[in-house]
């Protein structure tokens, strides 16, 4: 991996891996829901921030391309925070219609060797109602942050996965007036049955409700994928998003595919991080070359190389968790420094 490293990784990161990553990750968000509500810390947060790249894509105004992935604030509790570091947009979630706490403990692990997490968290969230209260109260209070906030949904554990479609118009009933854009997760690894939603008969019965509720005041509708498609599945769900007038897609979740991790490391759940790189570019470069769907790519984006690899596969915005999380808010100058 290339970069010098900052006073995250330096000082910050081997405080936090001395904790288990679960802890860590509750007292990093802890922290930074306090300083989402105290001014000198936003102001001294954004005095670091990257110059603004611009960019504009399905009608939405992006401070510039990388964004913040879904998961890492789940229940959106820190917007201000995530736009002072430099993040060109935000996307929170996955929320589901019903509030739930997500599998058992433990259930997120660091590979520092592999430049890896696997994670089977599960959508531990609060539920679409009150994170849509906590963000209307965020909306009132004169804090909602200046760059697209974008809300991920994803279908509730305890909902049969027959009636998924009516969890995610749950969700989307609730959030849409907040969110510049939704996404629809459909590719989580972590609750059962839910990949199965990128057949091409349920994709369509989603997306027709989904489009069906928004009606005119359409917000653009994400799709996030599995990199574990097929060519045939990849090209079944393309022909159902061009069908369905989807705004853009995100590629990718994590992998299922842990071939290249130790077994003596490995757990189930969904692995991130440098291993999912290739497969995740391979398949933006995959969906840029059958398709004029904008692609988000999300995938083992650890420096300012593999930025720039997203970007020459097709991808119009890019999103970080893992490398965010192993290389701290350097990673986003770093990138912007070299777009
Ligand atoms: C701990 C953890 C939790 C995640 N939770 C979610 C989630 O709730 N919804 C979602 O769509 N993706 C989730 N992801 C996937 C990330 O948003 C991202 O797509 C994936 O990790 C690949 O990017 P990366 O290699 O930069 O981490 C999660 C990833 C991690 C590591």
């Amino acid at each position: 991996m290339k970069g010098s490293r900052g006073t995250y990784e330096t000082f910050v990161r081997p405080l936090l891996f001395s904790l288990d990553a679960e802890t860590a990750h509750h007292l990093t968000i802890e922290l930074l829901q306090k300083a989402s509500h105290f001014n000198p810390a936003l102001r001294v947060l954004k005095s670091f921030q990257p110059s603004s790249k611009p960019k504009t894509l399905f009608g939405i105004n992006f401070s510039n391309p990388i964004g913040l992935a879904a998961g890492l604030d789940k229940n959106g509790v820190a917007l201000p925070v995530w736009a002072a570091l430099g993040f060109g947009f935000i996307e929170i979630g996955t929320v589901t219609a019903k509030a739930q706490p997500g599998n058992a403990k433990p259930r997120i692990f660091r590979l520092p060797e592999q430049q890896a997490l696997i994670n089977r968290l599960g959508f531990n969230n609060r539920g679409a109602d009150a994170i849509a209260n906590r963000l209307a109260a965020l909306r009132k209070s004169g804090r909602w942050p200046v760059v697209p906030v974008g809300i991920n949904i994803g279908k509730s554990r305890a909902t049969p996965l027959e009636q998924a479609t009516d969890d995610y118009l749950c969700s989307f009933r609730l959030l849409q007036d907040f969110a510049d854009y939704v996404t629809l997760n459909v590719s989580s690894p972590n609750t059962p049955g839910l990949r199965e939603l990128q057949e091409p008969e349920k994709l369509s019965e989603l997306l027709l409700a989904i489009s069906k509720e928004a009606g005119s005041t359409r917000k653009p509708l994400i799709v996030k994928i599995s990199p574990d498609l097929s060519g045939a599945e990849l090209k079944a769900i393309l022909a159902v998003c061009e069908a369905n007038g989807v705004s853009g897609i995100i590629a990718t979740n994590t992998t299922l595919d842990h071939s290249f991790i130790p077994p003596q490391l490995d757990q189930p759940g969904g692995l991130s991080g440098a291993p999912l790189r290739n497969k995740s570019t391979a398949l933006v470069r995959e969906i840029a070359s059958r398709s004029t769907i904008p692609v988000i790519a999300s995938g083992g984006i650890f420096d300012a190389e593999s930025a720039r690899e997203k970007f020459y596969a097709g991808a119009a915005l890019i999103q970080l968790y893992t490398g965010f999380v192993y290389r701290g808010p350097r990673l986003l100058r770093e990138i912007m420094d070299s777009l």
